[in-house]
């Protein structure tokens, strides 16, 4: 893809299954990358397996300080800041019962966080001319899903912060948008499934057109096309990396109507 070789991104929650494969594809593509997360250990190493182009810092996306250090470290190491992906993310979630101060964490993490993150390396992308910020965002925003409220409620906000900010960063030549994925293969689903692959796609199957989980790489390519100059005239949308997903009406892939004349 064009424009990405000899720039440099942030991936917040980088130390996660699919932040990481957003660095690797990075890091193949020639882009210097920093893993920003408040996993340290994970961050590390995955850093360490992805080689030179890739740097941790440990960044805790709800803490000012953190977030200036990060984007000087970027800097300073690659000298410049292109492409901010904010992928940290929380998955406390209480439903309606949620207190108060389980609502202002998971807004915090998963919404403030990226706002800031993005006001904050707005002043580096202008300095260089441009850049381009993907947002993570998820079905999870789009649909009700059983016990969900602060996490859906969190990715429905980012849909729209993208539309706002890309308005407000455009004359800055920086695009805004977002991603949402479906059931992708991830940290929580090795851990629920075992590792096992196909009880995950076998699970998704009836609501994704395409009859399984995406994989993070697939997540990864569509945040580096978003990124490059393949995008040039995309900002202010959503991506639905999603199977399918958000295309399927309520009858699922069931044939219903044929059951009124049963
Ligand atoms: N897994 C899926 O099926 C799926 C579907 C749709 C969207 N998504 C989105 O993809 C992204 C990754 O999802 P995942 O399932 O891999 O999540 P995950 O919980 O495995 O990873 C989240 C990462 O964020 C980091 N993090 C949490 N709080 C942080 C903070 N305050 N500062 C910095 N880092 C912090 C965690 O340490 C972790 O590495 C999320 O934005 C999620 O909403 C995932």
């Amino acid at each position: 893809m064009r424009g990405l070789e000899g720039k440099a991104a942030i991936v917040t929650g980088g130390a996660t299954l699919i932040g990481a494969k957003v660095a690797e594809a990075f890091a193949q593509a020639g882009v210097g990358t920093v893993l920003a997360d408040i996993n340290a250990q994970d961050g590390q190493r995955i850093a360490g397996e992805l080689g030179d182009k890739v740097k941790f810092v440990k960044t805790d996306v709800t803490n000012d300080s953190d977030i200036d250090a990060c984007l000087k470290t970027c800097e300073e190491s690659f000298g410049r800041v292109d492409f901010l992906v904010n992928v940290a993310c929380t998955y406390l979630d209480n439903g309606l019962a949620s207190t108060r101060d389980e609502w202002l964490t998971a807004l915090n993490v998963n919404l403030v966080g990226m706002a800031i993150f993005t006001q904050k390396a707005q002043c580096y992308m202008r300095k260089q001319g441009g850049g381009s910020v993907v947002n993570f965002a998820s079905i999870s925003g789009k649909r009700a899903q059983p016990g969900r409220m602060l996490y859906s409620a969190s990715k429905a906000a980012i849909l729209q912060f993208t539309r706002n900010a890309a308005m407000q960063v455009a004359d800055d030549n920086i695009r805004v948008n977002s991603i949402s994925p479906g059931w992708t293969w991830s940290n929580i689903m090795v851990q629920l499934t075992e590792n096992r692959r196909e009880k995950a796609d076998a699970v998704a199957a009836p609501f994704h057109i395409l009859g399984r989980t995406g994989s993070p790489e697939e997540v990864a390519s569509s945040v580096l096309f978003l990124c490059s100059d393949e995008a040039s005239f995309i900002t202010g949308t959503d991506l639905a990396v999603d199977g399918g997903y958000s295309a399927i009406g309520p009858e699922q892939m069931t044939d219903a109507v044929s059951k009124l004349a049963e």
